[in-house]
């Protein structure tokens, strides 16, 4: 099968496309018992840009097959594995998914609902199910309430935004360019700011926000707190801003605030039945039409660079992926 791969963590520019074997049912959370996916389309993310230099904290030895999350058509599924050959899916793969076939562990594998395409199929799980698990069951996100989403027309971000739309929140996005800010007001945006601004002021003037879903970091962390109400939560999802933000706690005390992360992978890995939870409530907004994953970027295989280099490059609007077949 023709399969990308990482050889040297010298950055994506190192990224060759090879002739492998396809694998078995194999997958390392669950031995032999893997459902196998003939792929359509991966999912390109920014931890996978990570692992092009050995940054992320999943380390496999070189050479590797990378690709978290993948969408296709299943070849077998284990009895009980609440899928069937034949089935169209979405599923994380954790690695191996850019190739024509990859396995992933059954509590991963979500059918596909007929209304999105592969590509669709190949953003829904990773940043859908991270935008859930920060929203509703870390951040406790009500109807009514007022989600700011830093990243906005990222990956996490259009996808969070849709989410919070969704869940009945009103939102505000925070982005960099004109052409973000178009992309932000397609995902659910209600109001925009600019991160090149004052854009602390500029959220204050609207009146603040109840939740933020941070996945930058870096120096807008102590103005997202400014920019909170009374009892608002500051959900910690990602550090594509570089720093590794510090809080000053009296901010916490003085307004009632909490600091909240949100690791959906460590958290959720382990528990078939946290999975299930969020894979319904996501379907649930596919079905109601508030989740359409906004494909910004499609490139073959053969491409995988090119596709890499946009994340690396801070150029992502939505999801890029990688079609397969
Ligand atoms: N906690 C979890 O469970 C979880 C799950 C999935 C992903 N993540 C993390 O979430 C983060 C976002 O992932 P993503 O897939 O949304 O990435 P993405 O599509 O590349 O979006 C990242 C956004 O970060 C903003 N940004 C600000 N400073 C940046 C910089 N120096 N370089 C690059 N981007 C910068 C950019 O928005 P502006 O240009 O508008 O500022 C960009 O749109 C990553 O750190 C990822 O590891 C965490």
């Amino acid at each position: 099968m023709r399969a990308v791969q990482i050889s040297e963590l010298t950055g994506p520019d190192a990224l060759t496309v090879v002739d492998a074997p396809e694998p078995d049912s194999t997958h390392m959370l669950t031995g032999s018992e893997g459902v196998v996916i003939d792929v359509q389309a991966a999912g390109v993310n920014f931890p996978d840009v990570l692992q092009t230099r050995g940054l992320y904290q999943m380390k496999p030895p070189t050479p590797f097959i990378p690709g978290a999350e993948v969408a296709g058509v299943v070849r077998s599924a284990p009895e009980g594995a609440g899928v069937a050959a034949g089935d169209r899916v979405a599923a994380v793969s954790l690695l191996g998914g850019m190739a024509e076939v990859a396995v992933a562990p059954d509590f991963l594998v979500f059918a596909l609902p007929e209304e999105l395409d592969m590509a669709q199929g190949a953003a829904m799980v990773f940043n859908y199910h991270t935008a859930y698990f920060s929203l509703k069951l870390r951040g406790r996100v009500e109807a009514g309430e007022r989600v700011l989403v830093h990243g906005a027309a990222g990956g996490v971000g259009t996808a969070t935004l849709q989410v919070a739309k969704g869940l009945g929140a009103s939102t505000i996005a925070v982005v960099s360019s004109d052409e973000k800010e178009r992309v932000a007001r397609e995902a659910g945006a209600d109001e925009v700011v600019r991160s090149d601004g004052d854009w602390k002021d500029a959220v204050k003037e609207l009146g603040g926000a109840d939740v933020i879903v941070d996945p930058v970091g870096g120096d807008r962390f102590t103005d997202s707190l400014r920019s909170l109400r009374e009892g608002g939560r500051l959900v910690v999802v990602g550090f594509t801003g570089g720093a590794i933000p510090e809080v000053k706690v009296n901010r916490l005390l003085l307004n009632n605030l909490e600091v909240v992360g949100a690791g959906w992978g460590a958290y959720a890995m382990g528990k078939p039945d946290v999975n299930r939870e969020i894979g319904a409530a996501i379907d649930a907004l596919v079905r109601a039409g508030a989740v359409r994953p906004i494909i910004g970027a499609r490139f073959g295989l053969e491409d995988a660079a090119a596709a890499f280099r946009v994340i690396d490059e801070r150029g992502a609007l939505g999801k890029v992926v990688l079609e397969v077949a």
